[in-house]
């Protein structure tokens, strides 16, 4: 799925800002007719959460109802006009005018309705949306099910069988967009290296006659210019494939993330009919043996499993707090990061991409287990897999896909539901690995069926508490008979300890900051210390809301090693000597 974009033959307009908000607790909205307008209660902000805009909708998650006015412009006519939106979470159904433009499930991926027969031009149009936050057996997350018979992690509230808050809402942008009558609709990019010869692989699909006329150009973007440049013929299913090779390529890695511009475009004669602008870099991933390797080269991941929260926006797309984290990102050392537990906005793979940071795609499957709607489940999961890999497949800071968090996969039933899951990532993408993230160990069933082996282990804070010591001897072990068992690279994908930001102990105690050091150090040394890792992601980033529970002091997961307004604990400090080897006391630790 493209997204978006503002060139000679194309246009946006983002409908963000103030929108009217009504509650719909009993789903009667729809035969009250509010799917043709309706009395506001209130005004909210798009993008947000509504959780923590309003007192009274922390804990809200049934229906609610938005509504928006806008103008198409003029020089649209004879376009074709898309509403879309960058997420809804995690029910929505669009009306405009009245007439229903679609309905999409699935909390954090982009969806699309040709809105161009909808459209009164000249005058208002009136958008509306209803959005519900409801969760089942058959969502993923699945969540919210009082069944005793459903295996539970922690009695919390909302009741949700994973740890963070299920924020609600119109999440990220809502744009119109515009594309000619005959356009570009899909473009896939790999690339091939032989030395530093990079030959990139672009595939195209449009909707344009057969024999039209294609032109793709590759530009550097820097002195060197232009350096490759294709004509294609479209074939009569409106797909054209141009190789454009580049003899001293500039590879896309984390010290030189360059970013050529690929420039696709529609020709009839010498009048550009459509033509569409790609940000790629040039890299190849690949697992050989027990390493990782970009372009061609081992690497090692340090950084974080890391969440999109952040005070009253919840979940939604900020962009001071995504530029804010990249900066922090980079202080702290880290050259990556998963989206845990769904996929993150477009714009935080945007910054990936210019900033040289590696991503690992994570797909909204947390805590999956495979009893009761587990066939459901899969066909969601299937579903997402698919809408994220189309969304993110031509970014280069996109290194992994992990398709779960943490599902019960130590057990038979697992295995079909995850290996069917690795079989579509690798059909769909031949270019990156795959994995998930197993909290099973050498117990698990499904991990030889992935590319890398990612474990999360918290030994030293649920259990064996406080003797650190003992859960890296236990960790050492556990690695090696994972290692003999699966024989594949390993990555430790969470690791941490709940540290309250000021609450100091020494000796160190659980929820100091000196024994979050002492943990995170210890598990970091250990995992380093094996020749077959090619990884280190601490948990977490920074603190984030999660769902109220004896053990979440203020409904809050305080394992960040930032406080969740952005400010380091020793941790932080501790990770930037470590990664960076440079030391933070001495330099004042802002540079
Ligand atoms: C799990 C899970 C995280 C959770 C973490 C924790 O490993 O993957 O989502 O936040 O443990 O308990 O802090």
């Amino acid at each position: 799925m493209l997204s978006p974009q503002e060139n000679r033959c194309r246009e946006t307009k983002d409908l963000g800002g103030l929108w009217g908000f009504r509650l719909d607790p009993d789903d009667q909205g729809e035969e009250l007719g509010w799917q043709s307008g309706f009395s506001e209660e209130r005004l909210i902000a798009v993008p947000s959460s509504w959780n923590d805009q309003f007192q009274d909708l922390r804990n809200y998650f049934r229906s609610v109802w938005y509504q928006t006015c806008f103008h198409s412009p003029r020089g649209w006519q004879g376009e074709r006009v898309w509403l879309r939106f960058g997420s809804a979470n995690y029910w929505a159904d669009v009306w405009v005018n009245g007439t229903k433009a679609g309905a999409h499930e699935g909390g954090h991926l982009p969806f699309e309705f040709d809105v161009t027969e909808l459209l009164c031009s000249g005058k208002e149009n009136c958008l509306v949306v209803r959005v519900s936050g409801r969760l089942s057996l058959e969502t993923v997350p699945w969540g919210m099910v009082p069944d005793p018979d459903v295996p539970r992690s922690a009695e919390q509230y909302p009741d949700i069988n994973f740890d963070f808050f299920p924020y609600c809402g119109l999440q990220r942008q809502v744009v119109l967009h515009t594309t000619p009558q005959e356009a570009i609709r899909e473009i896939i990019t790999r690339t091939t290296l032989k030395e530093s010869r990079a030959v990139l692989h672009v595939s195209v699909q449009a909707d344009i006659p057969e024999g039209a006329r294609v032109r793709c150009t590759l530009d550097s973007q820097d002195e060197a210019g232009v350096v490759a440049e294709e004509d294609a013929t479209v074939t009569d299913d409106g797909s054209f494939d141009c190789q454009l090779a580049v003899p001293r390529a500039r590879l896309w890695c984390p010290t030189d993330p360059h970013l050529y511009e690929l420039r696709v475009r529609i020709l009839d004669d010498d009048r550009t009919v459509d033509e569409y602008h790609l940000s790629v870099g040039l890299r190849t991933i690949a697992v050989q043996g027990d390493q990782l390797l970009l372009n061609g080269r081992p690497i090692f991941l340090t950084g974080f499993g890391k969440h999109e929260d952040f005070p009253v926006v919840g979940r939604a797309l900020c962009l001071p707090v995504t530029v804010k984290d990249f900066g922090l990102l980079k202080w702290v050392g880290a050259n990556s990061f998963r989206t845990a537990h769904y996929p993150h906005s477009e714009e935080v793979l945007q910054m990936a991409d210019r900033e040289g940071v590696m991503v690992i795609g994570e797909t909204p499957a947390v805590a999956l287990f495979f009893g009761r709607g587990s066939a459901q489940r899969l066909a969601v999961c299937r579903k997402q897999l698919r809408e994220l890999i189309a969304r993110d497949k031509n970014h280069p800071s996109v290194i992994m896909w992990s398709v779960a968090n943490e599902p019960d996969s130590d057990v038979p039933e697992a295995v079909p539901f995850l290996k069917e899951l690795a079989d579509l990532a690798h059909g769909l993408d031949t270019t990156r690995p795959a994995t998930f993230t197993s909290h099973k160990g050498c117990a698990d069933e499904a991990i030889r069926y992935f590319d890398v082996m990612s474990l999360n282990r918290y030994r030293a804070w649920y259990d064996y508490p406080a003797q650190i010591d003992l859960a890296c001897r236990l960790l050492s072990d556990e690695m090696e008979a994972m290692h003999r068992k699966f024989g594949k690279p390993f990555i430790l994908t969470e690791t941490g300890a709940d540290t309250v930001s000021g609450l100091h102990a020494d000796p160190p105690e659980l929820f100091s900051e000196e024994f979050q050091v002492e943990m995170i150090r210890c598990y970091l040394e250990t995992v380093l210390s094996k020749p077959f890792a090619v990884g280190t992601h601490v948990w977490t980033f920074a603190d984030f809301k999660t769902a109220q529970a004896y053990r979440r002091v203020g409904g809050i997961n305080r394992k960040g090693v930032f406080t969740r307004d952005r400010q380091p604990k020793m941790a932080a400090h501790m990770l930037r000597r470590l990664w960076r080897g440079e030391r933070t006391e001495d330099k004042g630790g802002d540079e």
